[in-house]
Order: structure tokens, then sequence, then C-alpha cells
């Protein structure tokens, strides 16, 4: 269907969002309000204090997303809304304002998986489309999955302890870089050696494609014990590059072999850690040897936003998904 025009909302983790998508590509508005700043003094994010953000914020947030796009709730064909995986008390804020708006303009709603989300960012500005593989590397979650066609996937592996994204929150706490660590790390691995420490790769076997970071997590706390203990003076650049290039080197490496595991030629990544610079680096350069196409979705799309989510719920809602109003958040929703 031409000129179908979804808002989409986003309200499972920190950032309250909401966008207005045309056709599941075209971005019209996007606004994401980070509450980054108010959960940063813990360390992590505080589930009941989201919620309550969430709550002050989402009504702000999708008015100013239909008014950056020029159209009114008049225009809205279908209402889209993130209802799991998540923090519970998160989902349900932009779940039930989502329901209530579909159901107070009579359209359709439909409730969309966060990772979905995270793979259709590659639709987003763009003609990028399926078959291809795709790895997932965010906060909450780390996957690689065959994207067959829209809406039908086929997990190649995953996480066995903590995402990548976790890991690099982890250690950078551990390095006292603060909250979110993946842009610290990012940033001050710049100048720092990757090869002073060779922390062990996790699973590196051939045709498996599933990871663990908690005991490279380990490896590098235990190190810094080490260190401390022997009065050895802390080179935190050193450490977060050698620890980047580590996580880099495990999850390029699985992707690219996944995509000749499968034989497809296209690959691509999204959720927050595909905005690590390296990442971005390395995977272009084993793309070119192999004669990959490889997309990069654009950086504000990467980490939680709302035209992920219409995008998602755009191409469920052109395949006939459409969900009751009944829907509930599903915490541990899985793809
Ligand atoms: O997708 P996202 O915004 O939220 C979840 O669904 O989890 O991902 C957030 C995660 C955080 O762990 C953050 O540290 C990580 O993405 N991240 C990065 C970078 N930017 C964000 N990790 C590595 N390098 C980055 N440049
Ligand atoms: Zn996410």
């Amino acid at each position: 269907r031409e000129n179908t025009i979804v808002l989409g909302i986003e309200t499972s983790c920190d950032e309250t969002s909401a966008s207005v998508v045309k056709d599941g590509k075209i971005v019209m508005s996007n606004v994401i309000y980070s509450q980054i700043n108010i959960h940063k003094e813990f360390g992590g994010v505080v589930p009941e204090i989201a919620s309550r953000n969430h709550i002050e914020a989402i009504g702000n947030v999708v008015k100013e997303a239909l008014f950056k796009a020029d159209v009114t709730l008049d225009d809205i064909d279908v209402v889209a809304a993130t209802y799991g995986p998540g923090l519970v008390g998160a989902l349900l804020v932009g779940l039930s304002y989502g329901k209530a708006l579909a159901y107070g303009k009579a359209v359709p709603f439909v409730g969309v998986n966060h990772i979905e989300g995270h793979i259709s960012a590659n639709y987003l500005d763009s003609d990028f489309e399926p078959p291809f593989i795709c790895l997932i590397a965010s906060g909450g979650h780390s996957h690689i999955v065959f994207v067959k066609d829209y809406g039908q996937y086929e997990v190649l592996g995953r996480t066995m302890d903590d995402a990548a994204g976790e890991a690099f929150d982890k250690v950078a706490r551990a390095l006292g870089l603060g909250y979110p660590g993946g842009p610290k790390i990012d940033e001050i691995s710049k100048s720092g050696d990757p090869y002073r420490y060779n922390f062990p790769k996790s699973f590196m076997e051939k045709d498996n494609f599933d990871f663990s970071f908690s005991g490279l997590k380990t490896a590098v706390i235990n190190q810094l014990h080490k260190e401390r203990q022997n009065g050895i003076e802390i080179n935190v650049a050193d450490y977060a590059a050698s620890f980047q290039m580590n996580v880099v080197d495990v999850l390029s490496t699985k992707l690219i072999e996944a995509a000749k595991f499968k034989n497809i030629k296209k690959i691509s990544i999204a959720g927050g850690v595909a905005s690590n610079s390296l990442l971005r680096e390395r995977l272009k350069k084993l793309a070119d040897e192999e004669g990959f196409v490889i997309h990069f979705p654009k950086q504000v799309y990467c980490t939680d936003n709302g035209a992920m989510i219409a995008s998602a719920g755009y191409f469920d809602f052109i395949r006939g998904k459409v969900s009751g109003l009944d829907l509930n958040a599903v915490p541990y929703l899985k793809l």
C-alpha cells in the first residue's frame, strides 16, 4: 500500500521516542528524548525511574513527532509500539499510549518486537532489503539473524550471557569511564594500544555463531586487580582498546562466517553497538575483501528510536499482522 503513514512509539528502556514514517522507509520525523542524564548518576537504568519519566515525556514526544512531520493524528494510518522485550513498566507506557491513540482514532494497532525494530532500522532512508544476515548488538541483546524476508527470521547465534553492549557498559564501569560505556570506550580506544592485552576470545570455533562476553569481562577485571595490587599505573586507553578489539574481532568474524555459512552476500548491523567506529571500519574492510554488500543504518537509527518501530510495524501491517487492544507487554519476548 502506497503512502501508508505509521506512527511508531518506543519506550522499552531509557529512550522515549516517537516517529512518523511513510511506507516503512521514509522518515518524516524521529523525536528521541533520552533519559541518560537522569540514570547516569546510578550507573545504569533504574526501571521505576524510567517508567515515571516515560509517563511525563510521552505526550510531548508524540506531539513533537507529529508537528515535525507536518501531520496531525488524522493523517496517521497505523499506530505501532514496542511491546517487548524490555523493562515491563517502561514498555507499558508506550504500549498503552499507542493502543489508546489507535482506539481513539479507530486505526489499526501493531505491537512490535524491539529486536525486529532494530533489524528494521536497516530499511530507513534506504533501499536495503532482505535477504541478508544481520548482527544485532545492543545493551540487552546480541544476535546473528538470517533475515529471509520481512518478518521472517532464523536466529543463527546469540549471546550465552552478557550482551555486547552490556559488556561495554560493565568494562567501562570497571575502568571508571561512566555510563553508557560504549561511546566512552569507543572514544578513548582511539588513543590506546589494542595489542597491549591479549584477553581470551570466546566461542571462536567454526560454524558456531553463539558468543559469550562474560569471560572477557572477568579477564579485564582480574587484570585490573592484578595491576592495581602491584602498584602498576592503569592505562585506561590500552585496556579499552584491547577489550574493544577483542569484541570487534568476535562479532565481525562471526557475522562474516554466518554469511558464508548461509551463502548470503548481504550483511548488516543494528543496535547500539552498531554505532561503534572500529566495528564499522573492520566490517567494511572484511566485506570488501569477501565481495559482500554491507549496510550500516545511520547512527541515530542504531540506538533505540521510534522510526525503527514504525518501519517494523509497517511491514507487519502490510503482511496483515495487526494486534488486539488486549496486547500486553512481554518483557522477555524472543525474536
Ligand atoms: O540499542 P540500544 O540503544 O539499547 C538497547 O536496546 O539495549 O543499545 C545501547 C547499548 C549500550 O550498551 C551502549 O553502551 C552501546 O549500545 N553503545 C555502544 C556504542 N554506542 C552505544 N557500544 C560500543 N560502541 C559505541 N559507539
Ligand atoms: Zn534496543
